[in-house]
């Protein structure tokens, strides 16, 4: 079978970059987007030279629906098909409450992380139908929780709904459709480094697991936590 075509959101960091080095490694070609063409650019040509893979740098800010539409048209154009999407940019916020937090950091927020994967699934789903392919998409087990105050949360929350409702969108289709909801991933999302948490590579192997099913199993969600630290 010839290579499938993974397009990443978010691949220039963290989950995304992960993700990426564990599909090429497996023989995935791998389209990276983001907005951070230089560090994009560098690691494709890492993960070409290290994995013999094709691998290409996408610059894309997910806000922007042309950006996106142009992000897709560079894949197909690339490729000629493509086989699955992680919609997986995203970013987090000063979390001070809905009495206290920025609203114009909200507006951020909601463009990132909920028009976001929405314009992504907008720009490939043609190219996915076609292929009979497979959306993911991270959510965040701060979007199936209750933390008190959190925004981010709901647009997590709202993630979540879209990864369903899609799913019903393509019943028939052929198209799978994973949820990702991570737990605490320690990545450049934090400005310092966390305890008691994941490592991204971690969170790529859930990511790796569901794309390498096969056609007949869809793996619907994926809630990855830290095993909680043991009491002495
Ligand atoms: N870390 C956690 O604990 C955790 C837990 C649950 C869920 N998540 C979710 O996991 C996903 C990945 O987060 P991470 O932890 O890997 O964080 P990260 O290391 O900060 O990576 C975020 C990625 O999103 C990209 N991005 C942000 N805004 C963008 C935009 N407007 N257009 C295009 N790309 C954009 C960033 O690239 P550029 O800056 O280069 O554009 C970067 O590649 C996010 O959706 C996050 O909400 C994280």
């Amino acid at each position: 079978m010839t290579s499938p075509i993974l397009l990443i959101t978010g691949a220039s960091s963290g989950i995304g970059r992960a993700t990426a080095e564990l599909a090429a490694e497996q023989g995935y070609h791998v389209a990276l987007a983001a907005r951070s063409a230089d560090k994009l650019e560098a690691l494709a040509q890492e993960l070409t030279e290290r994995h013999g893979t094709k691998a290409i740098a996408v610059s894309c800010d997910v806000q922007d629906w042309g950006s996106q539409q142009a992000m897709v048209k560079q894949v197909l154009d690339e490729f000629g098909r493509l086989d699955a999407v992680f919609a997986n940019a995203g970013r987090g916020l000063d979390g001070k409450g809905f009495a206290g937090s920025d609203p114009d950091e909200w507006r951020e927020v909601v463009l990132t992380n909920v028009l976001g994967p929405a314009l992504t699934l907008r720009a490939s789903l043609e190219a996915l139908k076609s292929s009979r392919g497979h959306v993911l998409i991270t959510g965040s087990v701060a979007g199936r929780r209750t933390l008190p105050g959190s925004f981010y949360g709901a647009t997590k929350s709202a993630v979540q709904s879209m990864a369903y409702n899609l799913r019903e969108e393509v019943r028939g289709s052929g198209i799978r459709v994973t949820l990702v909801e991570p737990g605490l991933v320690d990545t450049p999302f934090f400005d310092s480094p966390r305890e008691n948490a994941l490592k991204a590579e971690d969170i790529a192997r859930a990511v790796v697991f569901a794309l390498n099913q096969p056609a007949s199993v869809e793996v619907h969600d994926m809630c990855v936590l830290p095993t909680p630290p043991i009491d002495d």
